[in-house]
């Protein structure tokens, strides 16, 4: 079991503004509430870890497609313009494709870290 840190300023500021919030009087850093993960064995092999690192990249990827259909549906602000212009400044995103490479290149030092540390125990 893990404490699940107010790590971010929108934990505090999404829980201080919900309308469901029992309390209001968040601040960053402190422990929300508290996290299990659970998974059935103790270790993983090369090719387990190969997996989860591929399943993980799916799913985000997965999660940015969504949300630029759901971006097709702004109502109340204009439409952002999807690919080309990005990420000159303007009101402009990524396609998915650059979208998944940035995301890949800027998440793997951090599974070669986690793989690397735990190697050390
Ligand atoms: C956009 C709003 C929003 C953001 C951002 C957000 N939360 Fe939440 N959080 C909620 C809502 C709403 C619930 C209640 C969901 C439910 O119970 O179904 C919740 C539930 C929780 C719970 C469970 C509380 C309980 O009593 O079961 C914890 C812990 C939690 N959030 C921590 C965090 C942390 C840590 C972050 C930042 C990394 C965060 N939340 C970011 C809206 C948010």
């Amino acid at each position: 079991m893990f404490p699940d840190f107010a790590s971010a300023p929108a934990c505090v500021s999404c829980h201080n503004q919900h309308i469901q919030s029992q309390k209001k009087d968040w601040e960053l850093n402190d422990v929300m509430g508290a996290t299990t993960w659970t998974y059935p064995k103790d270790s993983l092999t090369t090719d387990e870890v190969i997996e989860i690192v591929k399943v993980f990249r799916e799913s985000a990827e997965k999660t940015y497609e969504d949300y630029l259909k759901e971006v097709q549906n702004f109502k109340r602000t204009e439409i952002p313009l999807i690919g080309e212009k990005w990420p000159e400044d303007g009101y402009f995103l990524p396609t998915k494709e650059i979208w998944s490479q940035q995301m890949n290149q800027l998440t793997a030092p951090y599974f070669v870290q986690s793989l690397m540390a735990y190697n050390e125990k």
